[in-house]
């Protein structure tokens, strides 16, 4: 397995008593990018944490951070979680209509913008907006918990975002979030994916990075 993937471990699986120790097993773990997983209790059942947690954890690291918006009306929160240090900011394709005006807000702020899909979503609704985000987040199972099962049909989506940024030159990086462990990096490592977030597995220590 040629794995030159990112692995972007996510905070949703680690003990929130002790964030800053989880930042250290991420340092420690190989990790690159810390995926920091928004929600709102609208757009997925669950709530999570948001800036002002988020600016407590960022004077402990200078890894990314990868901020992944499950929320409504992402447009009301880019600048102060730009303020609270995410460099990545992803919001859900579903969430919004105004797709390219949020990649402006996020760019104009001085952080890379992000896409994502869930499982229902096909690439082909991405079509428009490829050419201006630097990274699309597809979602390998439907958002709001960690520790759900990979749904293997998504992992054609990784590919075929491959195939359209070859084709036409655009520049994003392909992350995947959801159900990545041992028995499933190999399928998106080499559908080719650029960022393998990974939550319950890393933080249970199952997982074998490289
Ligand atoms: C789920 C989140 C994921 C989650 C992944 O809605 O977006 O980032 O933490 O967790 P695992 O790796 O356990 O599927
Ligand atoms: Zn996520």
């Amino acid at each position: 397995m040629n794995n030159n993937a990112i692995l972007a471990p996510s905070l949703l699986s680690a003990d929130f008593a002790d964030l800053g120790g989880a930042i250290k097993k991420i340092e420690n773990g190989g990790g690159k990018w810390v995926h920091i997983d928004v929600m709102d209790g609208v757009f997925v059942p669950q709530i999570t944490y948001g800036q002002p947690v988020m600016k407590c954890i960022r004077s402990l690291t200078e890894l990314v951070f990868d901020v992944h918006l499950m929320t409504v009306h992402p447009e009301n929160m880019i600048e102060s979680f730009r303020e609270a240090g995410a460099d990545y900011i992803t919001f859900h394709a579903e969430a919004a209509v105004h797709h390219h005006r949020i990649i402006q807000q996020i760019h104009e702020c001085g952080a890379k913008a992000g896409i994502s899909i869930v499982p229902s979503t096909p690439v082909a609704d991405l079509e428009c907006i490829l050419p201006y985000v630097d990274l699309v987040l597809v979602m390998t199972v439907n958002p709001g918990f960690g520790g759900q099962k990979l749904i293997p049909a998504c992992v054609d989506k990784i590919a075929l975002l491959k195939s359209i940024r070859d084709e036409h030159g655009y520049n994003y990086k392909i992350s995947v979030d959801g159900g990545v462990n041992n028995k499933t990096l190999p399928l998106v490592i080499e559908a080719g994916v650029d960022v393998a977030v990974s939550g319950s597995s890393f933080f249970s220590g199952e997982l074998k990075w490289r």
